[in-house]
């Protein structure tokens, strides 16, 4: 039985979920942190560089392959050849572990929402975030217990987001209509009262300065690497899900040029939301702009937008506008997590229903992203997340890569991607994917792991490193591992039984 393929009811609708997956907190909460820490300028030029030659090339990649093969991320890799079917599975485990953390900073924002009807964060924003929202611990070590507001607050969200869903494309096709460009036009406004702040061209300055010292720092590389595939939703298996629902015939070029292009002025943007407001914060605290940024970390965006939102005329109103902008702009990368893995759930088991499987990988998530609510949950979220996007999607990058150069072709690719294409992309493109990329990531790779296995991330305890970090990449490679091995076997024996 052939079960015809879900499709988007149209190109726009396409582009709209893809940038809606793409544009998420990965650009209003992690890039401006991830600039922050790495000195501003000293940050921007490695993140273009990287944009353009591991980002877009890695796009286009992931469209094609989707749409080629019209399967989900483990079906599209098991089509190349069956025993790579781990590939995709270990880039949607990726997708999973990054969700999991995901809806718990997408609880902090719906709880801010409720408290920017009375501005409960008063002058010391900072101190708000840490003590009164997180109960922060002393350390990794104590991790107290579970802080039942952002519990509540985290099952509300995993409601919202398997409503999104449940229906598939036809409902994610009408949520991405309304949470993709509504973020936007209030991103346009916090930059608008970011940069009229006094001080905002201090931040600016430090934002936009380049350091080119600072360009010799592998570290600051890595994460510009690992930020690009974070933010353009690569190696997560969901652009190769999502791009799997288009018709075989529709345009792949430029359709990644447009959401990758989208997708990183929005973050440029944000961060001049952000570091204007820093500006203004460190004339206020007589604090340097790096400090503040450096020692805020993951938590910069709760710290530094509530405090720009205070500042407003009406300044309750734009907070609930804000705080439901990060929701709707978080949601539909939320959801395209979820759909990565329940596309490859439904590839598999056609016959059930596509609203069950939604449900159990929303409740399997949910259950998952407890431990990030307790006392110590930032520091757990801190290390999962340097672990996952450092290595798991990277090593996932690098695998989906080495599938399709050495059992697909980079050229016979190139040839599918330019037949249904109106932009044409060169001979560069193989040659990137080929040589340019996978030397790009191995470095970065290699010497992360020596960074890693010399200084300890964050100055955390080591057994903390292991069971946040080191233990859910084995997990997760190793689940991978195993599915291709077992998958292979069983379609071997029912082949034998034919
Ligand atoms: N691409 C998504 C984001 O940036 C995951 O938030």
């Amino acid at each position: 039985m052939t079960i015809q393929r879900e499709r988007w009811s149209s190109k726009l609708i396409f582009i709209f979920a893809a940038v809606g997956s793409a544009v998420g907190l990965g650009n209003v909460w992690r890039f401006p942190y991830l600039a922050g820490k790495y000195g501003g300028g000293a940050f921007l030029i490695p993140y273009i560089i990287m944009l353009f030659v591991l980002g877009l090339p890695l796009l286009i990649m992931e469209f094609a392959i989707g749409q080629k093969m019209q399967l989900g991320a483990v079906g599209a890799f098991q089509k190349i050849k069956q025993k790579l079917a781990g590939i995709g599975m270990a880039a949607v485990l990726c997708g999973f572990v990054v969700v999991t953390y995901y809806a718990v900073i997408m609880a902090w924002s719906l709880l801010y929402m409720f408290f920017s009807f009375k501005l409960s964060w008063g002058a010391d924003t900072e101190s708000f975030f840490f003590n009164q929202v997180l109960h922060l611990s002393g350390g990794a070590g104590d991790p107290g217990q579970i802080v039942l507001p952002i519990l509540f607050a985290l099952v509300a969200v995993w409601i919202m987001i398997y409503f999104s869903i449940w229906k598939g494309v036809k409902s994610v096709g009408k949520v991405v209509m309304i949470t993709m460009p509504l973020p936007v036009i209030l991103l346009v406004v916090l930059l608008i009262r970011g940069v009229t702040l006094p001080g905002a061209a201090d931040g600016i300055i430090f934002y936009l300065k380049p350091d080119f010292n600072a360009l010799l720092d592998l570290a600051v590389w890595r994460a510009a690497a690992s930020q690009i595939f974070f933010t353009l939703s690569l190696a997560f298996g969901i652009m190769i899900a999502y791009a799997s629902f288009q018709h075989e015939s529709s345009d792949i070029s430029k359709t990644a040029i447009i959401t990758s292009l989208i997708n990183s002025t929005i973050s440029i943007v944000a961060g001049f939301a952000v570091f204007s407001t820093l500006g203004y914060m460190a004339v206020q605290s007589g604090v340097s702009i790096a400090d503040l940024a450096g020692a805020s970390g993951p938590s910069l965006a709760f710290i530094v937008f509530p405090k720009a939102l205070s500042l407003m005329p009406m300044a309750g109103l734009f907070a609930v506008l804000f705080f439901v902008m990060l929701i709707s702009l978080a949601i539909d990368s939320a959801f395209s997590l979820v759909e990565a893995a329940s596309t490859v759930l439904c590839d598999n088991y056609p016959h059930l229903r596509k609203e069950d499987i939604s449900f159990y990988v929303c409740v399997a998530n949910f259950i998952c992203g407890i431990i990030f609510t307790s006392f110590a949950g930032l520091y757990y979220l801190d290390i999962t997340d340097h672990f996952i996007t450092n290595y798991g999607l990277v090593a996932a990058g690098l695998l989906e890569i080495w599938a399709v150069v050495h059992f697909y072709g980079a050229e016979k690719l190139r040839a599918y991607i330019n037949e249904v294409s109106d932009i044409k992309i060169g001979r560069l493109w193989s040659i990137t994917i080929t040589y340019i990329i996978p030397v790009l990531l191995l470095v970065l790779l290699i010497t992360g792991l020596v960074q890693d296995i010399s200084e300890p991330y964050g100055g955390y305890p080591q057994w903390a490193l292991f069971c946040f970090g080191w233990l859910v990449l084995i997990m997760v490679f190793t689940a991978s591992f195993l599915f291709s091995h077992f998958a292979a076997k069983s379609r071997e024996k029912e082949e034998k039984t034919l």
